[in-house]
């Protein structure tokens, strides 16, 4: 039950106005910037007091052994983890004599301001000294999604009441020590101290380090200017060692005199560039900033906000609540993935260490679809980082005897991370949701350079997979067998309904991609003989169905399983992967996270609508959901079935997952998955939207709490305008040639004369299915 906010509900900013220091972890994650290159945490500009110091370059990972306690055949070796890399935000405050430090003295008020359009977070704060002298601190802070290795911090200090002395203190630090974030002490080990020092520079007000991993061996460059404004009797001084890089900025202020530090930081990191060419790239960078200086910045990120919200900004009118919720889910998730630029998204984007670092398949099944229809140049780039890792994708399926690609279940670098197989490589599904996101963006955007240059080896490389992973039996039907789906409560199981499902749409959709790209597939070694095997299987996948229930099975034989006792399981014995063993949870019927009801999303075409309220009802009281990545999938197919109070308290949970805490572990880094799971919930599940290959259907429907849903959808170069009301829906095209939609199965042929309205259809009448007990939806 969400009982307190510490957030104030305002439309376009997530507002703190009291600092509560027992919370100060999760508002770093709450209030990190980043653009998917470059991630700040909202730490406190001076470093301390801290829950998580955290600066990280996506990409920048330091590895480690994993432990195992019984080796055996193929179970990776080294572990990569995130390190937190030269901290550039760091400007530390002394004022006559004490440190500027919010655990002494007086905070008289203290507020921090993510301004979701301006994409700056801004701080204002009024502190006494123990000592009785007074000052205002203001900071502002960006990370540019304009210009990718930059970020930038705007800090002033201001004398209230008398004179004070005061030296800011303008910092790059290296190797910050930071809490044990795992308790694994071989992982401690490797991440204590994990760069070495190779060069510190400080002339002027320029400052520059240039460290390297130890073992990843990655270089990794920081570089900071500054401008300095304040009274004629301010004095500057710079000075270096390996770690610290400081510019020394003193003066005195008279009441209501100010001294402002505009300061801008410029990042690199190569795992081939040698130190002179990133000295000089950081430079460059540093450059580059200056030449916009930090108002042009401001300028460009607030350009640059302004045109994504005119593509993606969702209205929800009913529910301030939900409505600023689902803004801060779109502006984190863009924050993301916005630069990434060939590298991959993690699950925790660049907020925090949670996860270390890796990233899942949340990147292509959450993330990716709302970036495809608002922000499609993203999806290509995370998918080129895909098919950059095929090397060890290849080389990882080689190893399990398999065609073809496995991708790892959970990496930086692309390699597999994960040391529990079961619930780890055995999700193969991940190679069908990343071919998945594969046709999703082509089919959305027509993008058929990028499908031959980078989809169609994608999707024959995991049809390769899927070919010599399953077999077909005597009577020629296609098992894909031990295999984990979605749901990690279920493992090594036959026939997984939602893994064979998406695997025959992977093999599908690359016997269709070599058809339109003979000269790739000739590239790739496709032959007809090859590809005519891709549409057998795919054709004769077999699909887990229980007659005598009339509802599908999550694998084959599932709901034949003794249920779990949910009777006897406490409030306190969630999230049972921590209270029970695997093996017991393994061999029940009790599921942590939307699986077969992710099939009735992902592929629809599968299933009827009353297939879909059948299966709902059956999985819906075996459903834990121990798992942030479920309550969006739940919501979806909730609406889709007509229980819309239920979709709406999913919607909800999904939606504050961060902002209320409600798993507890924000501290640890935002559930980038279940942010981009409130667009999930409120435009495929409220807005009903499917797409595929005949184009984008709607079926909305909204809850009673909405008077209105809006939001904008792209494709084929189009913009789309859904707009939602209780009776009526309107379908406007903002730009673009007409286009026919379907709104509840109807064809609807959209062009540029205005709005076409369309009534929305009564919801049929079904019973609500009732959750495990204790574990109903997270709401208000
Ligand atoms: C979920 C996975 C997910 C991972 C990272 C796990 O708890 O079960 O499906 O990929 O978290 O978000």
């Amino acid at each position: 039950m969400i009982t307190d906010r510490s957030y104030a509900v305002e439309p376009w900013c997530v507002r703190e106005t009291r600092l509560d220091l027992d919370v100060l972890a999760q508002s770093e994650s709450v209030f990190a910037l980043s653009n998917g290159h470059v991630g700040w945490r909202g730490n406190l500009d001076e470093g301390e007091p801290h829950g998580l110091p955290g600066a990280y370059l996506n990409g920048v990972h330091e590895l480690h052994p994993l432990p195992y306690a019984e080796a055996g055949y193929g179970y990776p070796e080294s572990g990569q983890t995130v390190i937190n890399v030269t901290n550039g935000k760091i400007l530390r405050l002394l004022v006559d004599d004490e440190p500027f430090d919010l655990r002494y003295g007086r905070l008289v008020t203290h507020e921090r301001v993510l301004d979701l359009r301006r994409g700056v977070l801004e701080r204002t704060c009024e502190w006494t000294s123990p000592a009785g002298s007074t000052v205002r601190v203001r900071s502002t802070r960006l990370v540019s999604l304009t210009q990718r290795a930059v970020a930038a911090v705007a800090y002033e200090v201001e004398a209230v009441g008398s004179t004070s002395r005061v030296v800011i203190q303008s910092e790059l630090v290296t190797n910050e020590s930071l809490p044990d974030p795992n308790g694994d002490p071989r992982a401690a080990r490797a991440l204590k101290s994990p760069l070495e020092p190779e060069e510190d520079v400080a002339v002027g007000r320029r400052l520059r380090l240039v460290h390297r991993t130890k073992r990843s061996g990655l270089r990794v460059a920081v570089a900071a200017d500054h401008e300095v404004t304040g009274p004629e009797r301010t004095t500057i001084d710079s000075e270096s060692n390996v770690d610290v890089a400081r510019l020394t900025v003193t003066s005195v202020l008279e009441p209501g005199e100010c001294l402002r530090v505009e300061k801008l930081v410029a990042h690199g990191w190569s795992g081939a560039r040698s130190r002179p060419a990133m000295s000089d790239q950081v430079e460059a960078a540093l450059a580059a900033a200056g030449h916009s200086g930090w108002s042009g910045l401001l300028d460009d990120q607030r350009a640059y906000l302004d045109d994504f919200w005119s593509r993606a900004d969702v209205e929800v009118d009913g529910d301030e609540e939900i409505q600023q919720a689902v803004r801060f889910a779109l502006f984190h998730v863009l924050q993301a993935g916005a630069r990434a630029e060939q590298r991959a998204i993690p699950a925790k984007g660049l907020t925090g260490s949670g996860y270390d670092g890796h990233a899942f398949w949340d990147t292509e099944t959450f993330v990716l679809p709302l970036l495809t229809y608002t922000a499609p140049g993203a999806v290509a780039e995370a998918l080129r980082w895909r098919q950059n890792t095929l090397p060890a994708a290849r080389e990882r399926a080689a190893q399990l005897g398999l065609r073809g690609a496995a991708f790892p279940w959970r990496t930086i670098e692309g390699s597999e991370g994960s040391a529990y197989w079961p619930a780890g490589t055995a999700a193969f599904h991940v190679n069908a949701d990343i071919a998945d996101a594969v046709v999703r963006y082509v089919t959305a955007t027509g993008d058929t350079d990028f499908e031959a240059a980078t989809g169609v080896e994608l999707l024959v490389e995991t049809a390769r997979l899927w070919r010599s992973l399953g077999h077909h039996d005597a009577q020629g039907t296609f098992h894909i067998d031990g295999v984990t789906g979605p749901d990690e409560y279920s493992a090594v199981a036959d026939d997984n309904t939602y893994t064979n499902l998406m695997a025959r749409a992977n093999l599908l959709a690359a016997a269709d991609a070599v058809a339109r790209h003979p000269d790739e597939a000739a590239r790739l070694g496709v032959d007809v003989e090859e590809s005519a095997a891709w549409r057998d299987a795919a054709e004769a996948v077999h699909v887990p169905y229980n007659h005598d229930l009339g509802v599908h099975e999550q694998h084959a034989g599932f709901t034949r399983y003794q249920q779990w006792d949910f009777a006897a399981t406490r409030p306190d014995q969630y999230p049972l992967l921590l209270n029970f063993p695997y093996f017991d949870l393994y061999r029940k019927q009790v599921v942590k996270q939307a699986d077969l009801v992710l099939a009735m999303y992902t592929c629809a075409d599968h299933f009827d609508e009353e297939q879909i309220a059948r299966n709902f009802a059956y999985y819906e009281p075996l459903t834990v959901r121990d798992s942030s990545l479920s309550a969006c999938c739940q919501a979806v197919i909730a609406a889709q079935a007509g229980h819309l109070g239920l979709a709406y308290d999913y919607t909800t949970e999904a939606a504050l997952m961060d902002l209320a805490d409600l798993e507890h572990n924000t501290r640890d880094g935002l559930h980038i998955a279940s942010l981009a799971g409130t667009w999930m919930a409120l435009v495929a599940g409220f807005g009903g939207l499917r797409g595929d290959r005949e184009g984008l259907r709607f079926a909305p429907r909204l809850p009673e709490r909405f008077s209105r849903l809006a939001f904008s959808v792209q494709l084929l170069g189009r913009r789309l305008r859904v707009e939602i009301g209780p009776d009526k829906a309107a379908y406007t095209l903002l730009s673009g040639s007409p286009l026919t939609i379907r709104h509840h199965g109807d064809p609807v042929l959209v062009n540029g004369d205005g709005p076409v309205v369309r009534a929305v259809p009564p919801v049929p009448d079904r019973p609500v299915p009732r959750q495990p007990p204790h574990r109903g939806p997270n709401t208000r």
